[in-house]
């Protein structure tokens, strides 16, 4: 029986009230049943919105403006409820654009082939006495056997014929002529690497005649509108009427907007993108395809899929070249997914000598360890502490966010912010530096526990003007409101136990795959730190609050965004994109939560403090 939306009563009964929603700028315009929260129909109009805490009113980061006769109000679009008809604008997202050329010049050494060509033709002219279709000439011109012609090639022909006197490109691929393009175009052959985490999804443009990487941007993944993890997610797709839907076209909105963003950038058309490599956890990649994940949450964990998947980005409604081959990579296990292939082939760890491992700090965490050509993998509930949500203060690496933060023998704050603006909140680095640098001078205790106002007597008194009690608990004061910022930017104590939760999964995580592989810490020869934010954390504050056992520092190595990296090698290498179908087999992965070792590894690790 068909339901009127958001309610349970049955379409024809007595009819719920309804209010007219505008979105602005687009003007999406929707009826809901009153009381719906602007949030949930800004997710059922699919408009681009963001909500890391899920709608809980935590975070913040739903903020709306509602616009009305009398002026303007800025909402939390969670805790609003539609009660009358609403105009709504919602801010631009925000997209950060990095112009860059610095993809591993190992690939270009390695193998430079993506599996996608430009061939310059020069067509012969048809005349009366030679009355042969276009297709033919250009089949005969391109003189290959068994070749066969996209609709779309076959539709861009005639007219790309006729625009350059018979001289075409041909986008070929494999045994198809996926394109043609009037002119030369050879040297304008593009791709897109796309690497979809849970909370920020990050895009490469890359050249693929010359393997450089022209731009990456990234974006918020606004799927967090129905929760900041893997579980709520899944959860969402599996029990909401269109939740699978409502996912997918939340994340390809996202691409579709870092792909428009890229190519303004650029100079590059969008419909010169020819090939896509896609990583993710193996829940982004489902959700990608809208393939059903339902099955992922329950033990035993088991994948619609985990194979390499091949399709065409019309399929998807992408907008770069419709006929762009879109390749997803293969995922290892239920929580370890093709990202993390994506960092072994950026780090080429199956290659490597010796004992190396790779940490991938994101919303759920992924550990691999090689050690002499075995390797073993894992995932960590992390939580999103890492990448700045649920954190009061938290917020991706953009302006505005605090990214190193150290403390004087006077007790004084020095503090890093990205752009050199002031202080927005607190991103992942510099929740670790901040938490490690306030272990280290007795604001938080080795339990965990921070201090409040009026303790702590044997602090600098430049700290202990920081120490706040309010109702809501104990909290540390970063930087205090302004002219140009209405709240106090704090660190609370909720936000200290997220972190502490977060890392001792991690270094949980460490241990059982050392176990595993009869190993201990003094045997690794590397440490090899990935994750949006891997070459930005502080390796010593890493060590200090024994997120990783503790080595030398000098056996530790920031990589970056190596999933991100890994998605750019399989997109410029067919050789790589096939290795990684035997690097997901080759890796046995370790599921934590059949150890029975874990419960007691993790309480081990709670504490923040350790001795390096
Ligand atoms: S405060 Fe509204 S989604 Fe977080």
């Amino acid at each position: 029986m068909a339901k009127m939306l958001g309610t349970d009563k049955p379409a024809g009964m007595e009819k719920p009230v309804q209010y007219q929603v505008t979105f602005l700028p687009d003007k999406i315009q929707l009826a809901v049943p009153a009381g719906m929260s602007v949030l949930a129909a800004a997710a059922e109009a699919g408009v681009e919105l963001e909500g890391p805490c899920g709608g809980k009113g935590t975070c913040g980061k739903c903020r709306v403006k509602l616009v009305e006769q009398d002026g303007e109000e800025w909402v939390r679009a969670c805790q609003t409820p539609v009660n009358r008809d609403l105009v709504v604008e919602i801010p631009q997202a925000e997209v950060s654009v990095q112009r860059k050329s610095d993809l591993s010049r190992r690939a270009v050494l390695v193998d430079l082939a993506s599996g996608v060509e430009k061939v310059k033709l020069k067509v012969a002219s048809p005349s009366l006495e030679h009355q042969v279709a276009d297709a033919d000439r250009f089949l005969e011109a391109l003189g290959r056997e068994n070749v066969k012609l996209s609709l779309e090639a076959l539709r861009a022909l005639p007219g790309a014929l006729r625009q350059a006197d018979g001289l075409v490109s041909a986008v070929l691929c494999e045994d198809e002529v996926l394109a043609v393009e009037a002119g030369d175009t050879t040297e304008r052959l593009y791709g897109l690497a796309v690497d979809i985490g849970t909370t920020t999804v990050v895009a490469a443009l890359v050249d693929l005649g010359q393997g450089e990487t022209l731009a990456t941007a990234s974006a918020s993944n606004t799927q967090n509108i129905f929760g900041a993890d893997v579980i709520a997610r899944i959860e969402h797709a599996t029990q909401k009427t269109k939740g699978l839907e409502q996912l997918q076209h939340r994340v390809l909105q996202v691409i579709r907007k870092l792909v428009t963003r890229l190519a303004a950038e650029t100079g590059v058309k969008e419909e010169e993108i020819y090939q896509i490599t896609a990583v993710g956890n193996t829940t982004m990649s489902h959700l990608f395809l809208a393939v059903d994940p339902a099955n992922l949450a329950p033990s035993p964990f088991i994948p619609g899929f985990s194979r390499l998947v091949r399709l065409k980005a019309k399929e998807l409604g992408l907008n770069t070249a419709p006929q762009a081959q879109v390749y997803v990579l293969p995922n290892i296990a239920g929580y370890v997914g093709a990202d993390t292939v994506g960092v072994i082939l950026a780090t080429e760890l199956d290659r490597k000598e010796g004992v190396n491992l790779a940490v991938d700090i994101g919303t759920n965490g992924e550990i691999v360890l090689a050690a002499h050509g075995k390797i073993w993998s894992c995932s960590t509930a992390a939580g999103p502490a890492f990448e700045g949500a649920q954190i009061e203060f938290g917020m991706r690496a953009a302006t505005g966010a605090i990214e190193k933060v150290k403390i004087t023998e006077d007790g004084l704050l020095q503090l890093q912010v990205i752009g050199d603006s002031e202080p927005k909140g607190i991103c992942g680095s510099g929740l670790l530096d901040l938490v490690a640098e306030l272990v280290r001078s007795g604001v938080i205790e080795e339990s965990g526990r921070m201090l409040g106002a009026g303790e702590g007597d044997a602090l600098a008194p430049a700290l202990r003007a920081r120490l706040s009690t309010t109702g809501s608990g104990n909290s540390f004061v970063l930087a205090e409101a302004s002219a140009g910022r209405k709240e106090a930017v704090v660190l609370t104590q909720k936000d200290v136990r997220e972190l502490q939760l977060a890392k001792a999964a991690m270094r949980a995580g460490i241990e059982i795959l050392l176990s595993t592989a009869g190993l201990g810490y003094q045997d690794l020869d590397q440490v090899l730190l990935a994750g949006a934010f891997g070459n930005y954390v502080d390796k010593y504050s890493a060590l200090a609050m024994g997120l990783l056992p503790p080595v030398p520092a000098a056996k530790i190595q920031s990589v970056g965004n190596a999933a991100g990296a890994g998605a750019q090698l399989a997109l410029i290498s067919r050789s790589l994109r096939e290795h990684s179908i035997e690097v997901a087999r080759q890796v046995v992965h370790v599921e934590l939560s059949s150890r029975s070792d874990f419960q007691e590894k993790f309480v081990d690790a709670l504490s923040l403090q350790q001795e390096i």
